[in-house]
């Protein structure tokens, strides 16, 4: 009996699920695969007693509309920063990813499929470079990982700020307002694009593009005659002022290296009302109902396409490789080609020209 190991990292994503269902169909057409999946990420491995549960058709019956994931996850710790306290009392980190491949080899696990965002992807590699049979899936909403079209997940997210947008939308032209809807995106602004366009915003601030507030309230002057009319501003959650930095705290909870990003609407807000914008504004920040819910019909068939396409390369032994979609085709590609160089919004991508055909402001 041959075993393949299934992980979810970081932050969840709808269509999770949906992979993992895949996983588990396709290698039951096979004679000689069991599935399992490790709970939290790796940790399930790592954890005394271990979290690692069997994987069955059973098990994953009907998961592919759920959100989240039934293997749970973590964007804290991992096998090369797994947090642990000294006897003083302060928290520091070990390098347990040798003892975790042990433990897989233990376990007769012959491969693991990591589904995970570019943070677990340069995991894999890591992993991979020290022997161990390793793919990737590339999962998160923000579609920030290279050597792919797509992330699945991402077109979810689009689809839950486009509907808040044309909610937003009657509220501000009823009362001449102007809304801003603050999304996920700490330094891609692919969701941000994308919404704004399918939501018909009028100006879209983004990480890869530091705004000049004078420019933003020129283009919402545009928007008002006489005080009538209405603005839709969509800003990433890491969107910056030139010459700025982006607003968040430190978090308080061990293990958790980023800053936790929110506040970029209020202080536009601010900034606008410091340069003498008159009109009434509001702000509504999306946060996580971009991640949670329901993954599209879209994002399940990726999503599937993907966990497939996973289990084809463990069981041809191409491991080092990550899943990605080429239109029309699920490929794969290498891990190290993948994490690389992170996908941002280039000024001459194209959907961002189509923005900008569209009249869309980027503050610059
Ligand atoms: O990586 C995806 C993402 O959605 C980022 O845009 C966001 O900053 C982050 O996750 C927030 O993650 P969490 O709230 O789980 O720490």
């Amino acid at each position: 009996m041959k075993r393949v190991l299934i992980a979810t990292g970081g932050g969840d994503c709808p269509g999770l699920n949906a992979v993992i269902r895949a996983i588990v169909k396709r290698a039951s057409q096979e004679e000689n695969w069991e599935v399992l999946g490790s709970i939290q990420g790796f940790n399930g491995i790592l954890w005394e007693p271990q979290e690692v549960i069997r994987l069955d058709e059973k098990t994953v019956a009907g998961i592919h509309y759920r959100g989240g994931t039934i293997l749970e996850t973590t964007n804290k710790g991992g096998p090369f920063n797994w947090p642990f306290r000294l006897p003083d009392g302060t928290w520091t980190t070990a390098d347990r990813s040798d003892e975790m491949i042990r433990r897989l080899s233990y376990m007769s696990v012959d491969a693991v499929i990591n589904i995970g965002g570019d943070g677990s992807q340069r995991y894999s590699q890591q992993l991979f470079e020290k022997g161990l049979n390793i793919v990737g899936v590339p999962k998160t909403i923000d579609n920030d990982l290279s050597c792919t079209d797509v992330t699945f997940g991402f077109q979810t997210a689009v689809e839950v700020v486009t509907e808040a947008i044309d909610k937003l939308v009657t509220t501000a032209q009823s009362h001449n307002r102007v809304f801003i809807t603050e999304v996920m995106g700490r330094n891609a602004g692919w969701i941000a694009l994308h919404s704004a366009i399918a939501g018909g915003a009028d100006i879209c601030l983004i990480p890869e593009i530091p705004y000049d507030i004078k420019q933003v309230k020129k283009a919402i002057e545009q928007r008002f005659v006489f005080d009538r009319g209405f603005c839709i501003i969509v800003i990433a959650e890491g969107a910056k002022p030139q010459g700025g930095d982006v607003v968040g705290t430190v978090s308080d909870e061990i293990g958790y290296r980023d800053l936790r990003l929110h506040g970029a609407s209020a202080r536009l807000s601010d900034e606008l009302k410091q340069i003498g914008c008159h009109h009434e504004v509001r702000e509504t920040i999306l946060g996580h109902l971009q991640r949670g819910g329901i993954p599209i019909a879209y994002d399940r068939v990726l999503a599937s396409q993907y966990g497939v396409k996973a289990f084809e390369l463990v069981k041809e032994g191409k491991f080092g490789q990550m899943v990605a979609y080429h239109h029309p085709n699920v490929v794969s590609v290498p891990l190290a080609e993948a994490i690389a160089t992170p996908n941002f919004v280039t000024m001459d991508s194209d959907v961002l020209e189509t923005a900008r055909g569209l009249g869309i402001c980027f503050g610059d």
